[in-house]
C-alpha cells in the first residue's frame, strides 16, 4: 500500500514569460510528479517539464483537469495543476477545491493543497501602460458560458456608476462577439466616451500587442480570447502614449507647489473623509436655506438615509441651517404609520428610484397591510409598497415651512414620503411632534430647544405664522 502523502500544487505562473514567474512557481513545478493543464499553459511552462509526466486538456475539461489531479494526490503523487496568471484568477483554484469538497476532503486529511500566486492578467496588462491601476479597480469576466448575462450586466452597471477602473477578463471570443459591445454600451451611461481603455493582448507573450484608445472605439478595436482590456475611470488620462489614474494627491496637496490643501491636513483623512464628511454636507445645507435634503443627496452623490442621518448628528456646529431630522427607532414604522393616519391631510410623494416622483394629497391617510404589501386607497388613487423594502424612517422638519416622514429602503434610498398639507396645521403640527417625540428616542436631534426634540411649544408657535 502506498504511503505517501499526496499533494495538490495549485500553481499561477503569471502572465507567460519566464521572468515574470515566481521562485515558487517554479519550484512546485520541480517538486512535482505530474504537471496537468491545458495544452496552451503547458506549452508555456514546457521548459520546466523534463522527466515529468504531463497530462494536457482542452479548453472544456476543466473539471476533468480537477478530477484528474484528485485522483493522482490519492495514489501519492505530487500534482501540479497549472494555470496562466493567477490560479484563483478565473482559474483552477474554485473548482480544484470544489472537487475535493464533493469526495469528503478536508484541510489536513490525507492530500496536501497549496495555491501558489502569480501575477494576473491585469497586473500584467497594468505594467505594460503605464499606471491605470493606481486607485480602486474591478475585474469583470465578459464570459457568459457560466454566467447569466443579466448579472454581468448587473455588475458592469454596477462598477461603471461606482467609478471603478474596469478590468475585462474574456472579452470576446469567435462565437463571443456582441458582449464587448455591450459592455461599452452599459459603461458609456457613467463613462465619457473619450475615456482612456488600454486593450492588451499575450501580454509578456510572443505575440504581445497594446492599444491605447477610447471607450467610444474599444469595441470596434481588435480584441481576441488572449486579450485583457483596462478601462479608465473618470479620472483616468492618457499621456505619451500611457495610462494613467490619479492616486488622488491633488485632493491633498497642491500639485505645483506640494502645499497641504486649505483645510487639509497632511498624514489625516480628507476633510471629506468619513469622520468630517457628514459636517460638510450639513454646512452645504446650512449655506443656502433654499437648498434640500435630497438636493445634498445628489450633490454629495449619498443616499438620503446619510443625509439624514448627518442633519440628525448636528454637534455644536451650527447644524443644518433650519433642518431637522430624527430616526423612527427599532421596528416602530407601523407605529409611525398609524401615528400618521391621525395627521389630517397629507402629501404623498413616491419615488420611482428612476427620477419620477408622484405627488398626490390623502386625508388621514390608513395603510393596510396585505401579506407583505402595504396598501394605501384613496379616491382614483392606490399605492402598493413592499414591506420589506422598507428599512428605515425618519422625520424631517425645516423650521415653520415642512414637516414630512421619509420612509427609505435598507440603503437610505427614498421609497416614499409624507408631508403635513392640512389647513389645521395647529392642530396637526401637535400630532406630528406628539409621534416625533414618541417615536424617536434615545433622543432627537438637530433641534435646537433644550430637549433637542421639538417642543409643542416651538412646533405650535411655527405652525402658526
Ligand atoms: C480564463 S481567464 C484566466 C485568467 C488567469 N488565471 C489570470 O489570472 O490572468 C483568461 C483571460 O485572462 C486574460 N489573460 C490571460 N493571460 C493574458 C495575457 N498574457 N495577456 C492578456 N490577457 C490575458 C484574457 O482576458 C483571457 O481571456
Amino acid at each position: 500500500m502506498n504511503t505517501r502523502k499526496g499533494k495538490i500544487l495549485l500553481v499561477g505562473f503569471g502572465p507567460g514569460s519566464a521572468e515574470h514567474m515566481t521562485q515558487r512557481a517554479r519550484e512546485a513545478i520541480a517538486e512535482a510528479d505530474t504537471v496537468i493543464g491545458y495544452a496552451t499553459y503547458i506549452n508555456l511552462v514546457r521548459d520546466l517539464l523534463d522527466g515529468k509526466e504531463v497530462v494536457r486538456k482542452g479548453m472544456t475539461e476543466e473539471i476533468d483537469r480537477c478530477i484528474e489531479a484528485w485522483e493522482r494526490a490519492r495514489q501519492g503523487k505530487t500534482v501540479a495543476l497549472v494555470s496562466s496568471g493567477d490560479i484563483g484568477v478565473y482559474g483552477m483554484a474554485g473548482p480544484t477545491y470544489e472537487t475535493l469538497f464533493a469526495a469528503g476532503w478536508e484541510p489536513g486529511s490525507d492530500i496536501e493543497v497549496e495555491v501558489i500566486p502569480g501575477a494576473t492578467a491585469l497586473n500584467a496588462a497594468a505594467s505594460l501602460i503605464g499606471a491605470p491601476l493606481t486607485h480602486d479597480f474591478c475585474a469583470i469576466s465578459l464570459s457568459d458560458l457560466l454566467t447569466p448575462w443579466p448579472r454581468i450586466a448587473r455588475r458592469l452597471d454596477a462598477a461603471g456608476r461606482a467609478d471603478f477602473v474596469v478590468a475585462l477578463y474574456n472579452p470576446k471570443s469567435g462565437r463571443r462577439t456582441q458582449q464587448i459591445v455591450e459592455a461599452q454600451r452599459i459603461l458609456l451611461r457613467y463613462r465619457k466616451p473619450d475615456t482612456p481603455v488600454a486593450i492588451v493582448k499575450s501580454a509578456y507573450r510572443q505575440k504581445q500587442d497594446i492599444q491605447l484608445v477610447t471607450l467610444k472605439e474599444m469595441a470596434e478595436c481588435k480584441i481576441g480570447m488572449l486579450t485583457t482590456v483596462l478601462i479608465g475611470n473618470s479620472q483616468t488620462y492618457a499621456r505619451h502614449g500611457l495610462m494613467i489614474t490619479p492616486r488622488g494627491y491633488g485632493n491633498k496637496y497642491d500639485t505645483e507647489t506640494g502645499a497641504v490643501r486649505e483645510g487639509e491636513q497632511a498624514g489625516r483623512s480628507l476633510r471629506m473623509g468619513l469622520e468630517n464628511w457628514k459636517a460638510c454636507a450639513r454646512a452645504w445645507l446650512r449655506e443656502d436655506p433654499i437648498r434640500t435634503p435630497e438636493e445634498a443627496a445628489r450633490h454629495f452623490d449619498a443616499p438620503l438615509g446619510e443625509i439624514l442621518s448627518a442633519i440628525a448628528e448636528s454637534e455644536g456646529d451650527g447644524g443644518a441651517g433650519a433642518w431637522s431630522a430624527a430616526r423612527v427607532q427599532g421596528a416602530r414604522i407601523d407605529d409611525l404609520l398609524e401615528a400618521a393616519a391621525q395627521w389630517g391631510r397629507l402629501h404623498a410623494r413616491v419615488a420611482s428610484g428612476t427620477g419620477a416622483e408622484c405627488r398626490l394629497t390623502v386625508d388621514n391617510p390608513v395603510f393596510l397591510l396585505d401579506g407583505d404589501r402595504l396598501r394605501l386607497e384613496a379616491p382614483q388613487f392606490s399605492l402598493e409598497i413592499e414591506l420589506p423594502r422598507l428599512g428605515q424612517a425618519w422625520f424631517l422638519r425645516r423650521a415653520e415651512t415642512e414637516s414630512a416622514v421619509h420612509f427609505l429602503d435598507a440603503a437610505g434610498r427614498k421609497v416614499f414620503a409624507l408631508s403635513l398639507a392640512g389647513k389645521d396645521k395647529h392642530w396637526q403640527q401637535q400630532a406630528y411632534v406628539h409621534a416625533w417625540q414618541a417615536l424617536t428616542k434615545p433622543r432627537a436631534a438637530g433641534f435646537t430647544s433644550l430637549s433637542n426634540a421639538p417642543s409643542e411649544e416651538n412646533a405650535l408657535n411655527g405652525a402658526t405664522q
